[in-house]
């Protein structure tokens, strides 16, 4: 079967251009305060200095203001808390994320919580994530919403559809489990979350419409645990010495599946630019506001 790879590159770039005549139109022509998206990074995880950075130089390319702090490892949990605070408090900071991971010591739900709603781009305070699950407007995460938009963008439908997501993070998978269910025109999507502690998950992959991935494990989904012709994200990200690998065996899901996402250029840049349009749904709120 022929596959066809899902380019979140060249929808990102679409959408990249849709969100700078936004804020031309919307912003630059009225108030001239260009949107201010902050970032709190702790510490030295290579792969959270690798997602910072590709944020960062996203806000570059399209002309959003960025403000980074980066608090070294070893910071304690009030000296974060202190950042956001602060982050919370500045009235040019149209929104902001803490970049997940966090260190052992610091406990992530009291970070989360500490967030101010108004400002959390990222959709992972509870009043956020309980609007997002009753349908109500909101920030959403952005990789789900980057998966949604994909799917959207490449008119898939996924209304009447199973889909099988692999891992239940809050940052992906149980978002998107939210998102591909509720009852709104792009959704509609009959779903199983499985885990680390699902049985025999081929069981669910093997009747899969749509089968999203977002375990953490470099060559998780294999082509025998799919149907012909399924839908197939990958989510995941991770590079050893030769190549970026994700959380599908690429070469044996390629040719069973009907759309795949390659890695890279599949959802990574769909995450990275819906940051950015959250970020101008702030700046945008924020600027109804001070009317
Ligand atoms: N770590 C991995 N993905 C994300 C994300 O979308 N937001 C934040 N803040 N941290 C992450």
């Amino acid at each position: 079967m022929t596959t066809k790879l899902l380019y979140g590159n060249l929808i990102a770039k679409e959408i990249r251009n849709e969100i700078s005549k936004i804020i031309e139109k919307e912003i630059l022509n009225k108030d001239k305060r260009i949107p201010h998206l902050g970032i709190i990074l702790t510490g030295n995880n290579s792969s959270s200095i690798t997602y910072v950075n590709n944020k960062i130089k996203e806000c570059k390319n399209i002309g959003i203001k960025y403000s980074l702090i980066h608090l070294p490892i070893n910071s304690l949990e009030n000296e974060l808390l202190e950042e956001i605070k602060k982050m919370n408090k500045n009235p040019h900071i149209d929104g902001f994320i803490v970049q997940f991971p966090l260190e052992k010591n610091i406990n992530q739900d009291k970070i989360i919580l500490s967030i101010n709603p108004k400002k959390d781009v990222d959709g992972f305070h509870p009043e956020n994530f309980g609007k997002m699950a009753l349908d109500i407007k909101t920030f959403f995460p952005a990789t789900a919403l980057g998966i949604l938009t994909l799917l959207e963008r490449y008119k898939i439908k996924i209304s009447g559809k199973y889909t099988v997501i692999i891992g239940r993070s809050r940052i992906v998978g149980r978002p998107i489990s939210i998102l591909m269910s509720r009852k709104s025109n792009f959704g509609n999507s009959t779903v199983t979350l499985t885990h680390s502690k699902t049985p025999n998950i081929e069981y669910y992959t093997k009747q899969a419409d749509i089968i999203i991935v977002a375990v953490g494990i470099p060559g998780f989904l294999k082509g025998e645990m799919i149907k012909k012709g399924a839908i197939v994200i990958d989510v995941g990200i991770h590079s050893n010495e030769k190549k970026i690998l994700g959380d599908v065996d690429f070469y044996s899901v390629y040719g069973k599946a009907s759309y795949l996402t390659p890695v890279p250029g599949g959802v990574g840049p769909m995450t990275r630019v819906m940051l950015l349009k959250n970020t101008l749904m702030a700046a945008l709120n924020n600027r109804q506001k001070d009317k």
